[in-house]
């Protein structure tokens, strides 16, 4: 089954829309197989956005991920990567789609509520770098 990695950052969790958010994917139909609220470390954080190092953001991108608490997740479904890449919109909130995540709820590129893995193999990377295999549940025994 399909897995993604999505987190709702700092400013989400301030203003408290992890509710919300949990609610859009489990009316979807994707379930959760792993969650929990914590505090990014500055390694993590560097570590999970290696690939925008250059970027001339990079320094307020680590400082805004790891400001505050974020609650992070695993999802599972037929095409989560994608489907929940549409469902968050676009990654500046100001080309958003209504109806999307980032559409509803966001106003900056910075501050854009939530990440969610681009690929499989970011999907991977990132479930790994945030979960122990141990932390994420099964469904399948459920009888
Ligand atoms: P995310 O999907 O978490 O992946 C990388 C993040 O970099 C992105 O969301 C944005 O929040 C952030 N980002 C992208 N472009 C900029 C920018 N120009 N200034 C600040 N942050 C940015």
């Amino acid at each position: 089954m399909e897995k993604t990695f999505l987190m709702v950052k700092p400013d989400g969790v301030q203003r408290e829309l992890i509710g919300e958010i949990l609610t859009r994917f489990e009316k979807k139909g994707f379930q959760l197989v792993g969650a929990k609220l914590m505090t990014i470390s500055n390694e993590l954080a560097e570590e999970h956005y290696g690939e925008h190092k250059e970027r001339p953001f990079f320094g307020s991108l680590v400082d805004f991920i790891t400001s505050g608490p974020v609650f992070a997740m695993v999802w599972q479904g037929e095409n989560v990567i994608s489907t929940a890449r549409q469902m968050m919109g676009s990654t500046n909130p100001k080309d958003a789609a209504p109806a999307t995540i980032r559409g509803d709820y966001g106003l900056t590129v910075g501050k854009n509520i939530i990440h969610g893995s681009d690929s499989p193999e970011s999907a991977e990377r990132e479930i790994s770098l945030f979960f122990k295999e141990g932390e994420l549940v099964e469904y399948s025994k459920l009888i």
